[in-house]
């Protein structure tokens, strides 16, 4: 079915679903992770325009300027030559598939077992499991429930999300993995969460961070880990970090613990991630909110309203820690907090070189980032702060990108000096980046920012201030590298109450994609098109859309989450928080950009119960699709688990990849 206004204008308004569908599923979830679609965080509430009432507008114009044709057949006229048959335009499944996607495989259905399952011609393996030693001096592998402190710091940590790959000669590479968080009820036999133990808590800092693991082609059962590989390194909750950027030693920044509020004490909380041009990893401290207790009690006004705005709890935390470690209780340390919600830059390929937070990309609860260089040299870094009714941002260095920088000495100083601008969507189609600068709009010290180091400390106050466009939980935000066009992925906002329209929608549970062009093809430009590339739910949802594709051709999708693109330019999707919203698991999706297929989703892997897909990437021959199995089993425990994945005993989140059998294409 083609989406039509004329269809959609009659459609009854929906009215906001209970507080959280998916909470009521897994109640675990809204505690410890990212879902965010139950109200423990404070949401925003400032007066800020909603994406829907923008883009409602949007629409409504496209629609009149068209003199009564429905913007929503505009849109499908994008995608299909006018006066063309789907069929035609489109082809069918298998003639045009080979053509200008390269896409082939014979997609999956939706599916709730507790397996991984790929198209047929397509082998799924494990590559690496929670506890799994990165070198032999862990002293082997632990069982689940038995692993101690020692190990987890030389092992695979816990809830495994960004993979990132980056090849070596010889059949090799390094993959760096992020440990977003800890279900300490599925580590822990007997975990009680209202008496954790000292050893409990250090084995869950130990679980979290990044893994940065070498690995090797075996000619017939596909990656290895290697073993005390030469790249290979944890970095945790106790590995020292630097701050770098405007905000590195700002009074707000100092602790007991760290008095010049230039270092701190490991990274939480790191979810998505993204290479740079120059081979670092910038990696995101998303819900940090959840290790910190008692906002309540800070005494400081500035401080107590900085930390409501960013979901910090007033009470004791879900996870105790501040039981153990002083800097977790805001009543002791009110600025502890201000030191998470960062961008982390890790050089896999130097396990020296030190680990840094610039705090010139601003301090949110950071999904993700997409590097590019501008046409003028710049670095530019897109940023979503997944949060319901948050913003997307991105940052553009002063200095420029060095191509013959083999050291790194001008490259890795590229993120310490730059501006940070948030979005703002107009009605037309266009938008507006603008700058966090201190002393500008507002971002004075007599409206509580005295100088950058606190616009960039208190970025959503700040943005607040300049009349950023809320949305539907930014997470992941790719650049086509074919194009150059920008994907920002919503993956859902069930507390959306506005008046129904064709998109995106209120009670927005399954989620969207926003397609981004920069002005003249220039991402440090301050002006941008938008437009919409995908309304996710079920085919039989009026309220979908694919691009313009026929409905009845493509895979139902819900909540999209993460993103990459292939080397022909196709969008590869992993969702979280499917089950919500469609019988089955989360999973990995395949669909065209461009031409004729533009739109044509198709599943490629369905996760196993109660997980999400984190994350996923390819490698540089696109052989091998590399997938994040995180959080099996959630809202069960260690004694009765809802999954048991991998290995038939408690779930234990993992890598996997993905292979053709014959040794082609991932998707061909
Ligand atoms: Fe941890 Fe927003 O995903
Ligand atoms: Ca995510
Ligand atoms: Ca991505």
């Amino acid at each position: 079915m083609r989406l039509s206004f004329s269809k959609l204008d009659k459609l009854p308004t929906i009215a906001a679903g209970p507080d959280n569908t998916m909470c009521n599923a897994t109640p675990t979830r809204c505690r410890w992770a990212c879902g965010n679609q139950c109200a423990h965080s404070e949401p925003n509430v400032s007066t800020n325009e909603t994406f829907t009432a923008v883009s409602q507008r949007y629409l409504s114009r496209r629609r009149v300027l068209q003199g009564g044709l429905a913007a929503g057949a505009l849109l499908v006229l994008k995608a299909t030559p006018l006066g063309a048959s789907p069929a035609t335009a489109h082809g069918h499944k298998t003639e045009a598939s080979t053509e200008g996607s390269g896409l082939a495989f014979e997609p999956i259905s939706l599916t709730r077992g507790d397996q991984v399952v790929v198209p047929a011609g397509y082998t799924s393996r494990v590559l690496l499991r929670w506890g799994d030693p990165l070198f032999h001096r862990a002293g082997g592998s632990a069982d689940p429930g038995t692993i101690t402190f020692e190990q987890q710091l030389l092992a695979f940590g816990y809830n495994c999300d960004y993979v990132g790959f980056l090849p070596l000669p010889g059949d090799r590479g390094v993959l760096a993995v992020n440990h977003e968080y800890t279900n300490p009820e599925l580590m822990f036999s007997g975990y009680s969460a209202d008496n954790p133990t000292k050893t409990q808590v250090d084995i869950e800092l130990a679980a979290h961070g990044m893994s940065v693991v070498e690995i090797r082609r075996h000619p017939r059962t596909g990656w290895q880990q290697q073993l005390d590989g030469r790249y290979s390194r944890r970095i945790h909750g106790f590995t020292p970090i630097e701050f770098s950027g405007p905000a590195a030693g700002n009074t707000l920044l100092r602790t007991t613990e760290d008095p010049t509020g230039k270092s701190v004490l490991g990274m939480l909380n790191n979810c998505g991630a993204g290479l740079t041009p120059w081979g670092t990893v910038l990696t995101c401290e998303e819900n940090f909110n959840q290790y910190f207790a008692n906002a309540g009690l800070v005494t400081d006004p500035a401080t107590r309203t900085s930390h409501q705005r960013y979901g910090l709890t007033t009470g004791a935390s879900e996870r105790k820690w501040e039981r153990f470690y002083s800097r977790f209780d805001l009543a002791q340390e009110p600025n502890e907090a201000y030191r998470y919600g960062w961008v982390v830059e890790v050089d896999p390929a130097d396990p020296g070189a030190p680990v840094r937070k610039h705090t010139a990309l601003g301090r949110f609860k950071h999904e993700a980032t997409s590097t590019v260089i501008s046409m003028g040299g710049r670095a530019v870094v897109y940023m979503g702060d997944d949060e319901r009714f948050d913003y997307m941002y991105k940052f553009v260095s002063d200095g420029t990108f060095d191509a013959h920088d083999s050291n790194g000495k001008v490259n890795r100083t590229l993120l310490e000096n730059g501006t940070l601008y948030v979005a703002r969507f107009h009605d037309d189609g266009s938008g507006q980046w603008l700058p966090l600068r201190h002393g500008e709009a507002g971002l004075t010290a007599e409206n509580g920012f005295a100088d950058q180091g606190e616009v960039l400390i208190k970025t959503r106050l700040a943005a607040d201030r300049l009349g950023a466009t809320k949305m539907d939980r930014p997470e992941d935000i790719e650049v086509n590298p074919k194009t150059g066009k920008v994907y920002a992925v919503m993956t859902n906002n069930s507390r959306r109450t506005e008046p129904n329209g064709p998109n995106p929608r209120p009670n927005n549970r399954a989620g969207h994609i926003i397609e981004i062009t920069a002005a003249a093809g220039d991402h440090a430009a301050a002006a941008f098109e938008w437009d919409i590339f995908m309304l996710c739910g079920n085919t039989s949802d009026p309220t979908t859309y694919f691009a313009g594709y026929p409905k009845e051709e493509v895979s139902p999708i819900a909540c999209p989450d993460n993103v990459t693109f292939d080397n022909r330019g196709n969008l590869w999707i992993a969702t979280d928080g499917m089950p919500a919203v469609l019988p089955g698991n989360d999973g990995v999706f395949a669909v065209p950009i461009e031409g004729e297929e533009r739109g044509y989703v198709r599943q490629f892997l369905s996760g196993v119960q109660g997980c999400e897909i984190a994350s996923l990437t390819l490698d540089d021959s696109n052989e091998t699709l590399f997938v994040t199995i995180q959080h099996p089993g959630e809202g069960s425990t260690f004694e009765s688990p809802s999954s048991r994945w991998p290995d038939g005993r408690v779930p234990r989140p993992s890598l996997v990849f993905v292979t053709k059998d014959d040794g082609g294409t991932i998707g061909s």
